[in-house]
């Protein structure tokens, strides 16, 4: 086991390059365990392009990232066990339509840890009642809210047992009235102690449980600091003027 404060997930020197266009440039970040770490930038600035070569839906050009002293292979058997210890959580929820909300989460601890189906569901409950859609296990995705579902896909995501939860805008489909019940199950994640990567623009939670914020723009991480930090006193032109657009909306 890794101790907290140890580096758990580390992108080294890395390139990545859709033909020839430039999305990641020379990206290093380090992210320690139990660590919340919030990236935020501009459309277009390679957020999501990072988020997906960690658990390598994308492939990089050079560089490496490891998880855990385990540097991702490019494929293969040993690909599928790491990226089990990445869970991630989208701006869609991505839930499968034709499973309830329990298939929903113990499909992919049958399938691919190999418990027991009586097992999985007992986790799986615990799991839906710790975000609070227990009384809807036997519903089919549809016949929740957004915001159900998007904590159902967290549960999810948790039943794998990941090392570090990844969300890629995780509150940006929803309505407002459902993106607090959403934030508020991160943010007990993060004081329980999970390892999280957070892309979002949602500022209370950066402030509430960020340890530090990344700030992206161009495929390149620009600037990072504390919450406090980088809202207060953001040192570059592009951070700047990112946040004040921001603030103006
Ligand atoms: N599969 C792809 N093929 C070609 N270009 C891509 C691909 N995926 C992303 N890009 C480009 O890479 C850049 C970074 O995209 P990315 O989705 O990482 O941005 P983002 O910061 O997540 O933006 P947003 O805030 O809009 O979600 C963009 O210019 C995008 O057009
Ligand atoms: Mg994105």
């Amino acid at each position: 086991m890794t101790e907290s404060g140890q580096p758990l997930v580390v992108v080294k020197d890395v390139q990545k390059h859709y033909g020839d266009f430039h999305a990641l440039k020379d990206v290093n970040l380090t992210v320690n365990k139990g660590e919340v770490v919030v990236v935020i930038g501009p459309s277009g600035s390679g957020k999501s392009t990072l988020c997906r070569t960690i658990n390598r839906l994308e492939t990089i050009t050079s560089g490496s990232i490891s998880i855990d002293g385990q540097e991702l292979p490019a494929e293969g058997k040993a690909l599928a066990h790491l990226r089990a210890e990445v869970g991630m959580v989208f701006q869609s929820f991505n839930l499968f339509a034709h499973k309830t909300i329990l298939q929903n989460v113990t499909l992919g601890p049958i399938q691919v840890l190999g418990k027991k189906k009586s097992e999985a569901e007992a986790e799986a409950m615990k799991l839906l009642e710790r975000v609070g859609v227990a009384h809807q296990a036997q519903k089919m995705p549809a016949q929740l809210s957004g915001g159900q579902q998007q904590r159902v896909a967290i549960a999810r995501a948790l039943a794998m047992h990941p090392k570090v939860m990844l969300f890629d805008e995780p509150t940006s489909a929803l309505d407002p009235e459902m993106i607090n019940e959403v934030l508020d199950v991160m943010v007990e994640l993060a004081a329980e102690g999970m390892t999280m990567i957070v892309v979002t623009h949602e500022m209370g939670f950066a402030r509430k449980a960020a340890n530090r914020v990344v700030f992206m723009a161009d495929g390149q991480i620009v600037e990072e600091a504390t919450p406090e930090e980088f809202f207060n006193n953001p040192k570059s032109a592009r951070a700047k003027d990112f946040l004040s657009k921001l603030l103006t909306h």
